[in-house]
């Protein structure tokens, strides 16, 4: 490939220097003061995985800032130790985003279920993904982070929020956490959902303003009808005062991916445990055990991965998602699993390193699968990200270098794209993405450690040589 393959409008793929001033442009306009939006267009406010990506990359400009994303997010908590996934901003008009705070109505009808007084934000949550940003924005300067008491005011808040999914989320007995809304997976319009989504019954499009295809082209967001009935769901949840016991949760969903990144932050937390001087061992046996259930129940070996699971419905979802990927994150995955489901990302379902740079949302040979529509298929920068972490994790070191590169050079041929074709590398959806950028940055800055770590060992090989030859 020659140094200036470009996109019209994309950066050169191999100025790296050049793509992390871009990056870090991107973070610093998405600042608000307290913390980064994931889009300055379409989606204004705080949300809270793309908040613990996006702490991932800015460790890497600022590791004040990055925990002060966090602390943010944390300090939206609700009394349950849920951590809702969007956090509103209050200077931002109501029509700016659906739905706004007007909708979600979190300090009224919340209230019992102990939603904060001070700030509006939703019921519902996102992927458990905080433990590990913050683990990682503690490495990436301990000396700050111990001066801010960054893991002491954190740690408490993030053992709660575990707590909460453990405690509230168990609908089976199983050990694992369910979603009980599209939006909790954070691949809202995942064609996993079509099945259990089926029985919910829509609200009427006329009942609701959407401001996303504002900014966005109708054939890259989930469509009216799936609007509906993320509307529906939410606004039982809301009349039954957010409380998971007393809500009936037409949609409950055992989802692979959202799993995974629980084990891999209980993992995580057992790291700041120990940093703090307590002890990890209930956080690793957690993790290990959360492990063991994920693998009991989720594990579909004539799939070759994890599928979800419809708790409604007792039925496993028989739709291959990236989520069912995830797993690769945990560390303590049967070698057998792990193997089988990096052969599966090389698959033909995936594709990775043949048909696919990136890996996609959803299945190429499904039949729902859509190169353009969120998440029926466009390869996302943070799942691969975590892709890459797992590859790299279970050993497979020159998969997970070859999709490193492949991430930094979609996300520059991309302006930072919240999500590319799978097959063309094409931006879709917004530009200037906070996690986009976040994850490149710290992509970027791990290859450059490895390179340093490469070089040294070179050098240190060298020494030993030339020792030899002298003797
Ligand atoms: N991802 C959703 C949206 O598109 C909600 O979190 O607004």
């Amino acid at each position: 490939m020659t140094a200036t393959t470009a996109t019209p409008t994309g950066l050169p793929a191999h100025d790296r220097a050049a793509l992390r001033r871009e990056a870090a442009r991107v973070l610093l306009t998405n600042w608000t003061g307290t913390s980064t939006v994931p889009s300055r267009t379409l989606y204004p406010h705080q949300w809270s995985w793309d908040s613990a990506f996006i702490a991932i990359g800015l460790r890497h400009l600022s590791p004040r800032r990055a925990q002060r994303e966090l602390e943010t997010l944390l300090g939206a908590q609700w009394a349950d130790g849920r951590v809702p996934h969007i956090v509103f901003n209050p200077a931002v008009p109501l029509g700016a985003y659906f739905p706004s705070p007007d909708f979600w109505q979190s300090s009224t009808a919340g209230r019992a279920a102990g939603a904060p007084s001070g700030v509006e934000t939703s019921g519902i949550v996102q992927p458990p993904v905080h433990a590990l940003a913050a683990a990682l924005v503690h490495e990436r300067d301990p000396e700050c982070s111990r001066r801010r008491g960054f893991l002491e005011r954190v740690y408490p808040r993030l053992v709660a929020w575990h707590a909460y999914l453990l405690r509230e989320r168990d609908f089976t007995g199983h050990g694992l956490a369910s979603i009980v809304h599209p939006w909790e997976s954070g691949m809202d319009n995942s064609p996993c959902w079509n099945g259990p989504l089926r029985k919910v019954v829509p609200v009427p499009a006329v009942s609701f303003r959407r401001a996303d295809l504002v900014h966005s082209d109708p054939a890259d967001r989930p469509t009216d009808l799936d609007y509906g009935r993320y509307v529906r769901l939410a606004a039982d949840y809301r009349g039954h005062g957010y409380r998971d016991a007393g809500t009936p949760h037409a949609f409950a969903v055992e989802d692979p991916g959202f799993n995974a990144l629980l084990i891999a932050s209980e993992h995580a937390l057992a790291g700041i445990a120990a940093a703090l001087g307590r002890d990890p061992r209930p956080h690793r046996a957690r993790a290990e055990a959360l492990t063991d259930s994920l693998v009991r129940h989720l594990w579909q070996p004539h799939a070759g991965m994890f599928l979800c699971r419809d708790v409604r419905a007792d039925r496993v979802i028989e739709e291959k998602s990236v989520t069912g990927l995830l797993p690769l994150v945990a560390p303590s995955l049967p070698d057998h699993v792990a193997s089988a489901l990096s052969r599966t990302a090389r698959g033909e379902h995936f594709g990775l390193g043949s048909t696919t740079a990136l890996v996609p949302s959803y299945d190429l040979r499904g039949d729902a699968f859509d190169p353009s529509r969120y998440w029926c298929g466009p390869a996302w920068f943070n799942i691969n990200w975590v892709v890459e972490r797992g590859l790299r994790l279970h050993g497979a070191t020159a998969e997970a270098d070859a999709l490193r590169r492949a991430v930094l050079d979609a996300a520059g041929a991309s302006r930072f794209a919240e999500y590319v074709d799978p097959h063309t590398g094409r931006g879709r959806g917004a530009t200037d993405f906070g996690w986009t950028a976040a994850v490149a940055i710290d992509l970027l800055a791990r290859h450059a450690h490895d390179r340093d770590q490469d070089r040294d060992r070179n050098q240190d090989h060298g020494r030993d040589q030339d020792r030899r030859e002298r003797r």
